[in-house]
């Protein structure tokens, strides 16, 4: 199904005044720094756009999760600085998103000018979706534009409250996003192999029955693989896992298996794993083959592996995919057309203690290479989820992946073939231009 809601490009917004909602919702240093721009890059086209058309811009977004307007840690102001970089025009930063000083800043807008507001949830009306905060947003423009895909699987005052005040279009990004996400999901080009990792199977199981009903081959990876382990009596020592989950982890497989009765299918949980007894860059690994004692046995050559080499130890936790299946992953993706993924394969997401390129990060890179050629086959490649996409971004790799979405819930709910509420909200393709 195609894109359904009217686009900035299908109304006669020259010369407006318009309330732009983007996901500025980016990693920053403890010193403030922007760790990864992806998000702020990607809502450029849309804000081009606009000033191309003439248009007086307003930004709103929002930072972090801040206790309140005090937490001057989320404050957008250095983003509003970067923005500036990216767009090479001022952008002024307002110290409220509501209030005399947005009001004022609003008024005193030129054509072509931009303001980016302070963080939204600094008024806690943001998120209880507020009628009277909508309304004291919406009064700053004249039209609205959604183009924070990452934040419209919530229902806020800046991504539903508003659109009842105002006409309300997807921008650029908006579109693109949901047009990508669903022709793939609807239409993948076969085989597709989905690869899925991530910490929790409650917030992942929609998606897993999805894939399970549309891929040729699921990966489970990452800590929630842990869960699907512990679920099959494996030992997993201190590793993260979901001890609530599973019988969902289960149910998971045994719908998988069924699948796999019926249909070439394959269901893959690691065979092996990187283990340690601390995440610390310094820490001492090794390999644990449960399933396939390759590593095992080759080490032992010519005596029997010892017990502990195909166990994980009570100590230790599980912060890697092994070699054996990392092969085994990547070599699956190069015999697919397709391949979502969504979910890192072991601990990337550290910085501070390992970078990308760090101890646990292997089982990835060795994806990452095989994902983008390096092997010779490059499937089309769509990546969603926070996580995966800031370590694809921090390694600047974004540009050889067919799609890296901006969104990490949103994206894992279009996946799973849940509606965007901040979506559903707009006007619809065939809706009259203007509201009155
Ligand atoms: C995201 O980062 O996924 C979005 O910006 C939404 O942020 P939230 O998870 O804090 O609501």
């Amino acid at each position: 199904m195609s894109f359904n809601k009217k686009t900035i490009s299908e109304y006669d917004i020259t010369n407006k005044t318009v309330l732009v909602r983007v996901d500025y919702n980016v990693p920053l240093s403890d010193s403030g720094e922007i760790r990864d721009d992806y998000r702020i890059k990607q809502s450029i086209p849309t804000l081009n756009y606009l000033i191309e058309k003439n248009c007086k811009l307003i930004l709103c977004a929002h930072l972090g999760r801040p206790s309140g307007p005090g937490d001057t840690k989320y404050s957008l102001a250095p983003v509003a600085k970067h923005l500036s970089q990216l767009l090479g025009r001022e952008v002024v930063f307002v110290n409220d998103c509501v209030g005399e000083a947005a009001q004022n800043a609003a008024k005193s807008l030129q054509n072509g000018q931009v303001i980016l507001l302070e963080n939204l949830r600094f008024h806690p009306e943001e998120a209880d979706n507020d009628e009277a905060f909508s309304k004291q947003l919406a009064s700053l423009a004249e039209v609205f534009v959604q183009d924070g895909f990452g934040v419209s699987h919530e229902t806020r005052a800046s991504t539903v409250g508003v659109t009842h005040f105002l006409p309300s279009l997807a921008g650029l990004l908006l579109e693109k996003e949901v047009d990508t996400i669903t022709s793939v999901m609807e239409n993948p080009k076969k085989p597709l192999t989905a690869i899925v990792g991530g910490a929790k199977i409650a917030d992942k199981i929609d998606i897993l029955k999805r894939f399970i009903d549309i891929a040729d081959a699921l990966i489970v990876a990452g800590a929630m693989a842990n869960t699907f382990l512990l679920a099959k009596g494996i030992k997993i020592g201190k590793s993260l896992a979901d001890k609530d989950d599973l019988q969902l982890a289960k149910d998971i497989m045994e719908t998988a298996a069924a699948k796999a009765t019926q249909s070439q299918f394959v269901f893959y949980l690691p065979q092996d794993c990187v283990v340690a007894k601390t995440k610390d860059s310094n820490a001492q690994t090794r390999i644990v083959d449960w399933s396939a004692h390759i590593i095992a046995e080759i080490e032992a050559y010519p005596k029997i592996p010892t017990a502990e080499s195909a166990q994980v130890a009570d100590d230790e936790e599980i912060l890697d995919i092994g070699p054996f299946s990392g092969a085994f992953v990547s070599g699956l993706s190069q015999l697919s057309s397709t391949v979502v993924w969504n979910g890192t394969l072991g601990v990337t997401e550290t910085p501070a203690l390992q970078g990308p390129v760090g101890p646990f990060a292997h089982g990835t890179e060795l994806l990452v290479g095989a994902l983008t050629g390096q092997f010779g086959h490059k499937p089309y490649t769509l990546v969603g989820g926070g996580d995966t996409a800031g370590y694809i971004s921090t390694l600047g790799l974004v540009d050889k992946f067919s799609h890296v979405s901006t969104g990490g819930g949103a994206s894992l709910d279009l996946m799973s073939g849940h509606s965007l509420p901040g979506v559903e909200a707009l006007l619809n393709k065939d809706a009259a231009g203007v509201v009155q």
